[in-house]
């Protein structure tokens, strides 16, 4: 298999399970990210009762959701309609302690993301309320909700530089399901930058959707962009899948997308 671009130290050979996609930069990956969205999306219209999708937040997201909001605003107002009249998307995780409205939260993204643009409510739109005062409650409701609906069709992943999905740290197990969990240190610098870089006001702990029902998606797409991830990304690469590097087990899913931009890819070996 010839990639055209400086590979990580394996061969990422015919048994490696991601299908990986490889764009010049950034633009180009998005611009080819929100094809697939779109295409996806347009097979949703003609499903009586689609699953969820599964929705991810953190700085790789925002281009996609600014290019996929242009990309549907394109559509034919019938096709469009019925798109987000029956639109149902569960977020991967939020902070706790933080409300909705909280404008540090992931709810307050989602909502300038995709929300606001696309008139959608936040029924449609659902996240852990991380505003609820029994956290624990908060995380066995939002677990059946998801169980309730079928479980996710396409599931859009970032990559946490310490190897998290969602926010499923490590050391994570494939079985875990959706919790509460504590942050890392690394993981709330990674983060603070939204919290006007005071890592004092980082919440510790968050709920998260786990391994399991991530897992359990149609299809996944994990999305990394920039050399900030290379070595981590080569980690994944190379690594069998265990509990040290939540992303690895991503491995064991049959129908999983790597998309990734060549800087990315330059991890020294
Ligand atoms: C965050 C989020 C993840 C996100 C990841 C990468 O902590 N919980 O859902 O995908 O880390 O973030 P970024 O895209 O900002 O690098």
């Amino acid at each position: 298999m010839n990639l055209g671009v400086p590979l990580p130290s394996v061969s990422l050979a015919e048994e490696n399970p991601f299908k990986i996609f490889i764009r010049e930069n950034q633009k180009d990956l998005v611009d080819s990210i929100v094809d697939v969205l779109e295409d996806r999306l347009r097979k949703r219209l003609s499903i009586e009762t689609p699953k969820p999708l599964g929705l991810a937040t953190g700085r790789t997201m925002e281009p996609i959701y600014l290019a996929l909001v242009d990309r549907l605003k394109s559509w034919e107002a019938a096709d469009l309609e019925k798109l987000l009249s029956g639109w149902l998307s569960f977020n991967l995780d939020e902070y706790v302690g933080l409300k909705d409205s909280d404008p540090h939260s992931f709810g307050s993204y989602m909502t300038h993301y995709l929300r606001s643009p696309l008139h959608l409510t936040s029924e449609q739109v659902r996240l852990p309320n991380g505003g609820n005062v029994d956290p624990y409650q908060e995380a066995s409701s939002y677990r059946s909700q998801l169980q309730e609906f079928g479980g996710i069709s396409l599931q859009l992943l970032g990559l946490g530089t310490n190897g998290h999905v969602g926010f499923n740290e490590p050391p994570c197990d494939l079985n875990a399901s959706c919790r509460v969990v504590s942050l890392s240190t690394s993981t709330r610098q990674q983060n603070a930058f939204s919290f006007g870089g005071d890592l004092d006001l980082v919440p510790k702990n968050a709920i998260t959707l786990g391994l399991k029902e991530i897992l359990s998606a149609e299809e996944i797409h994990l999305i990394v962009i920039g050399i900030s991830k290379a070595q981590i990304l080569d980690r994944v690469l190379t690594s069998p899948p265990s509990v040290g590097l939540p992303a690895s087990w991503l491995k064991s899913h049959k129908r999983v997308f790597l998309w990734v931009d060549k800087a990315a890819l330059t991890a020294k070996n």
